[in-house]
């Protein structure tokens, strides 16, 4: 696969030319979790996500013609050095395949649609904001050498965005599809690759393409474990093995509750990875606890709200403390009225995100 996008690549002469490229990407929520890697960012796990909306990083990159790459980083209107290391030193890793950078000036600018200190991580949605950039400007580069390809000229390949925001950021891989995406080879769906997630927006019920992700913050504060150490702490945990073999099963088992609507084994799997990925936290070494107190009173709270009214909402967590709470749009204004009228209570100053399944990502500039 990779070798098809080094031989694609760019490699002529950068014309005199300038520009600006605008993309926005959501951020997305895993149902079956990526908690583990091997070799150049594979997971050792397929994992499942739903693509958010509201949650979302809105990136552009203005380019001029250079002899070097240059590069500057703003975050919200800020020059920002240390969020900018991450995505150079990626630029300069992958220069193999875009070896254009290195005749452009380029500065990118980022913010994100989230609050600030909203403890909700945004790699997946700026690393991915960030690849949709990188490819459009390739395309701006070949349409301004009027290099027209046959049929449509030079779509953004969907398979190539996920690569590269895999090499970005693992879970930025899945933000790049509407609806919901799948990254990681399973025997249970055709392909499926380890190198770029696939969209499975035409294989689910269309209760899953409204869903509601609640986002309910019970700390702001940034994560005490990054993923990348969460990640290797997964070398050496004596469950890993277990793991491994249970989340592919439970991808076989939400791939089919995904496409015949059975929101019974989805809350039952969805709830389970959840703790799963914290239990595995909790028993690795050094061992991290990532919930807080409110985080289990407000899991409680949706248990018995569930068994009480029999709607189908259930939870899931990132590597942090704040709950998403997940359920259909048909049932948005009871669960809305209760989130307001209870689990309020629960969040750091009142403080929840409503968020839902999205469209993927949006050309800012078109
Ligand atoms: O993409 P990373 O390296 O930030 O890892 C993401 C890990 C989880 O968010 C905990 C799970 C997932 O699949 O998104």
């Amino acid at each position: 696969m990779k070798n098809i996008w080094l031989n694609e690549a760019f490699k002529g002469e950068v014309p005199d030319f300038h520009g600006r490229v605008g993309w926005a990407c959501p951020s997305n929520i895993a149902l079956v979790k990526y908690w583990g890697k091997k070799g150049k960012q594979l997971p050792q796990n397929p994992s499942i996500s739903f693509t958010l909306s509201e949650c979302r990083s809105e990136t552009f990159v203005t380019f001029e013609k250079a002899d070097r790459l240059g590069f500057s980083f703003f975050f919200e209107g800020k020059e920002n050095p240390a969020f900018g290391a991450k995505i150079e030193k990626f630029l300069l890793e992958n220069q193999a395949f875009f070896p254009f950078i290195n005749q452009l000036n380029l500065k990118v600018e980022s913010r994100n649609t989230f609050p600030h200190s909203s403890g909700i991580a945004s790699s997946a949605s700026s690393m991915s904001a960030f690849v949709m950039c990188l490819l459009d400007l390739e395309r701006s580069l070949r349409l301004e050498l009027a290099e027209r390809s046959k049929g449509r000229p030079f779509d953004i390949n969907p398979q190539k965005a996920s690569f590269f925001s895999r090499l970005a950021s693992g879970s930025a891989a899945r933000s790049v599809f509407p609806a919901m995406a799948l990254w990681g080879r399973t025997e249970a769906y055709e392909g499926s690759s380890d190198e770029y997630a696939v969209s499975l927006e035409n294989d689910i019920h269309p209760v899953f393409k409204t869903y509601r992700d609640s986002i309910l913050i019970v700390s702001g504060k940034t994560k005490s474990v990054s993923s990348r150490a969460g990640h290797a702490l997964m070398v050496g945990n004596p469950y890993a093995p277990a793991r491994y073999a249970q989340a592919n099963e439970n991808i076989v088992n939400l791939l089919s509750a995904l496409k015949s609507g059975d929101l019974d084994t989805f809350i039952n799997i969805t709830e389970s990875e959840a703790l799963q990925l914290h239990a595995l936290m909790m028993c690795s070494t050094p061992s991290f606890i990532l919930m807080k107190p409110n985080t289990l009173n407000i899991i409680n709270e949706i248990r018995d709200f569930r068994e009480e009214t029999k709607i189908p909402l259930c939870f899931t967590l990132d590597a942090g403390p704040n709950v998403h709470l997940l359920y259909p749009e048909s049932e948005a204004e009871k669960v809305e009225y209760y989130i307001k009228n209870v689990l309020v209570d629960y969040c750091d100053r009142d403080r929840w995100i409503a968020d839902h399944v999205g469209d993927g990502p949006k050309n800012l500039l078109p």
